[in-house]
């Protein structure tokens, strides 16, 4: 008879305890899912496809962590530690072919069953939808979304405006060409209510297809890691009932209104285009006054900025005391180091008077 080491009663039980804390610590987590930024509520069909192969794929993974541990528990509880045990090992066996070649069959199985799903849904993501569809460009840049409407000339920025019902295929790439940005880095477009999740990437175009049954605010989040601001990366896409998106493509589509002159929004306007020694505004955003043609800018096109509800890449919401700080000390919202690395909004020094004007014009922008 030989004596083994005591710790070997122990592990059989030890594992069950430390699931079992796992569990209540993976419902809890879970339970964070539910909300305005879950894949386990979808608002359309691009969501609802995902989702049902999410629960499929967990009601599979549940059964087999009940079967897994029904064993473990018949197992401990069958060959726990007894009073008259005499410490001898149980019948040991070496190799049960059967037995191996079964838990190789059945594993298979399952994957199988699950990748004819998934396979066949990753492929469904990028088809072009049946129905009759609108395209949006989307570029993603350090750190915000830039939309552009081929059909309709707009470009807008972190909030994308869409018509409820309608199948969108975004078009997808990351950085400009030609501007600090292509120096482009990968980006991701994450609206769990309403798709999964696609990478941006640079010279590469990506589709995604979106869609949101009713009218309402979705969020989403850059999902990719993508350098100091990722975490203020977020995409709101707003769907908007037929009538409204008319309204909005047509608002988009006129020209900004010029300020009268000697306002101090005409002043601001003049700052906007001309800062002196220091970068003036109009070198990286475009207020579009109908003369020039449109085009993509190095930062958000500012021309219905405040038809926005929000800006600073969707993270804060656009009003004037914001609008102020962020013209301020940009950093000081949303760290992105301009002096060191040329990406993102500089501090440009404004004066509280250059502020006033440029605020009050910026505030004109509707
Ligand atoms: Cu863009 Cu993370």
């Amino acid at each position: 008879m030989r004596e083994h080491p005591k710790s070997r009663h122990h592990t059989g039980l030890v594992t069950p305890i430390r699931r079992a804390v796992l569990a209540v610590f993976g419902v809890a987590v879970l339970s964070g899912c539910a909300g305005e930024q879950s894949a386990l509520a979808p608002a359309g069909p691009f969501a609802q496809a995902p989702h049902d192969l999410i629960l499929i794929v967990m009601g599979i993974a549940a059964a087999v962590l009940v079967f897994v541990q029904a064993l473990i528990i018949y197992s401990v509880v069958k060959f726990r530690t007894r009073k008259d045990d005499d410490g001898s090992l149980p019948k040991q066996v070496h190799g049960n072919t059967r037995l191996e070649i079964l838990w190789t069959i059945i594993p298979a199985v399952i994957l199988a069953v699950i990748a004819a799903p998934t396979v066949q849904l990753v492929f469904q993501t990028m088809d072009e939808p049946d129905d009759e569809f609108m395209t949006v460009q989307v570029i993603g840049h350090r750190w915000w979304f830039e939309y552009y409407y081929p059909d309709y000339d707009i470009y807008t920025a972190n909030e994308l405006a869409i018509p409820a019902g309608t199948p969108v295929r975004l078009e997808m790439r990351s950085g400009d060409p030609g501007h600090a940005q292509d120096r482009a880095v990968i980006h991701s477009f994450w609206v769990p209510r309403l798709a999964g999740k696609q990478d941006m990437l640079p010279n590469h175009t990506t589709y995604l297809n979106i869609q949101a049954d009713e009218p309402g605010r979705f969020i989403g989040q850059c999902a990719e890691y993508c350098g100091l601001s990722h975490v203020n990366m977020r995409a709101r896409v707003e769907a908007l009932s037929a009538q409204d998106f008319d309204a909005w493509v047509a608002k988009q589509q006129t020209a900004a209104v010029v300020p009268t002159a000697g306002t101090l929004q005409a002043q601001g306007r003049d700052l906007f285009h001309n800062l002196g020694d220091r970068q003036a505004c109009a070198t990286c955003h475009q207020v579009w006054e109908g003369d020039s043609q449109r085009r993509p800018a190095v930062g958000p096109d500012l021309t219905h900025l405040m038809s926005r509800k929000e800006f600073i890449g969707a993270i804060e919401n656009l009003d004037e005391p914001t609008l102020r700080q962020w013209l301020k000390d940009p950093d000081s919202i949303k760290p992105m180091q301009y002096e060191t690395n040329g990406i993102g909004m500089p501090n440009l020094n404004l004066t509280e008077g250059e502020l006033d004007a440029l605020v009050a014009y910026l505030l004109t922008l509707g």
